[in-house]
């Protein structure tokens, strides 16, 4: 089949058989969340002899999807009870802040170093948020899992996320695919010459969501960490129903959007308003706005543009330069005619 601009369209009958397949193998596969109770109960126990009032918060796609996915990294961060009661609060961002952040990190490190001599640790502390990386194999139970210390937001936007994922059954599967996808071509910043984060891709298929009316809008604000379990349950995956026909139609139509419908020259991914309403020129984000941050010494972008729903001014699709932009059009192609590569 051809579509827009002659281009080769995989046929729906092949995108829902290869869909089924995808689903059937995950499904095959160990998806519970014991792996990381295990790993939350060992990082709570060294948290314990560090500050007694700090509590580990699960965050990223084990929050985000209610499965944990073998190889996926696990995300932590250590709140205090005054994080938590002040839940829809802003994250401090300056140096104090990180300071603060570091030496707590620090200190961690030092009690996992002598309570799991095998794990291998590394404390970073030039990055914008102060991280303490631990890496799976044999030590770590096989998890690979980063540590950071007083920020809300990965727990507010993960729960946002996942409380976009439960409205709809087929949400949680276009997601997998999308980010399994978005690995092999590597568009994925986890890749090197990567550009868009997992969260990144997360935030467009809801905005794809959102767009189609497949979901309610979340308002921000709803999400509290008072309110958010520190180590969210499990949710166990289903087949998807019709024999994966909505499913199938669903994953042609985000590429199809984002190849011919999105205008990234105007428009922008953003969870924050009704879906379609926000502009780079609301935000300002623009060529001038490109430039003023390289005389900063930053690298900021503004062509593919997702606002971050609780980090003021920052664009989580920051990383894609112009010629970033031409591969990913490139890819969402390829997309259309191979069903993001389970046909190729
Ligand atoms: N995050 C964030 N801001 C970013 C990147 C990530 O707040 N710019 C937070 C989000 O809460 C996200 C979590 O970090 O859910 C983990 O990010 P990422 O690893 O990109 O997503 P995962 O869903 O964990 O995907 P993967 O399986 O690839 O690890
Ligand atoms: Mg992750």
């Amino acid at each position: 089949m051809k579509g827009k601009a002659g281009r080769s369209i995989a046929a729906i009958g092949d995108v829902r058989a290869a869909v089924l397949r995808f689903c059937a193998e995950q499904l095959s596969r160990r998806l519970d969340t014991k792996p990381v109770e295990d790993v939350h109960q060992k990082v709570s126990a060294c948290v314990q002899q560090v500050d007694p009032t700090m509590t580990p918060y699960i965050f990223g796609s084990t929050a985000v999807l209610g499965v944990h996915e073998q190889g996926s990294d696990v995300d932590f961060v250590c709140l205090s009870p005054a994080d938590v009661q002040d839940g829809k609060g802003a994250d401090a961002v300056s140096e104090v802040a990180k300071g603060l952040q570091s030496g707590f990190l620090f200190r961690l490190s030092e009690v996992v170093k002598r309570e799991h001599y095998l794990w291998d640790i590394e404390l970073v502390r030039r990055t914008r948020v102060p991280v303490l990386r631990v890496k799976g194999g044999l030590g770590a139970d096989g998890v690979s899992f980063d540590v950071t210390a007083n920020r809300r937001n990965g727990v507010r936007n993960s729960a946002l996320l996942r409380a976009y994922f439960t409205q709809c059954p087929e949400a949680r599967w276009l997601s997998m695919l999308v980010k399994q996808w978005s690995k092999k071509t590597g568009l994925n910043a986890s890749v090197d010459g990567g550009c868009i984060t997992s969260y990144g891709w997360n935030i467009m298929v809801v905005y794809y969501l959102l767009r189609r009316k497949l979901v309610k809008l979340v308002p921000v604000e709803s999400c509290d960490v008072a309110n958010i379990a520190p180590m969210p349950p499990y949710m166990p995956l289903e087949t998807p129903q019709q024999d994966g026909q909505a499913l199938a139609v669903m994953l042609m139509d985000f590429v199809n959007y984002y190849l011919d419908e999105f205008t990234p020259e105007t428009e922008v991914m953003s969870l924050t308003r009704a879906a379609g309403e926000t502009t780079k020129e609301m935000l300002s984000w623009t060529k001038q706005a490109e430039d003023m941050a390289r005389i900063r010494g930053e690298r900021i972008h503004y062509r593919w543009c997702i606002e971050d729903p609780y980090e003021f001014d920052l664009n989580v699709g920051r990383n894609v330069t112009p010629f970033k932009l031409m591969l990913l059009r490139k890819h969402l192609e390829r997309a259309q005619e191979t069903a993001l590569l389970l046909l190729a």
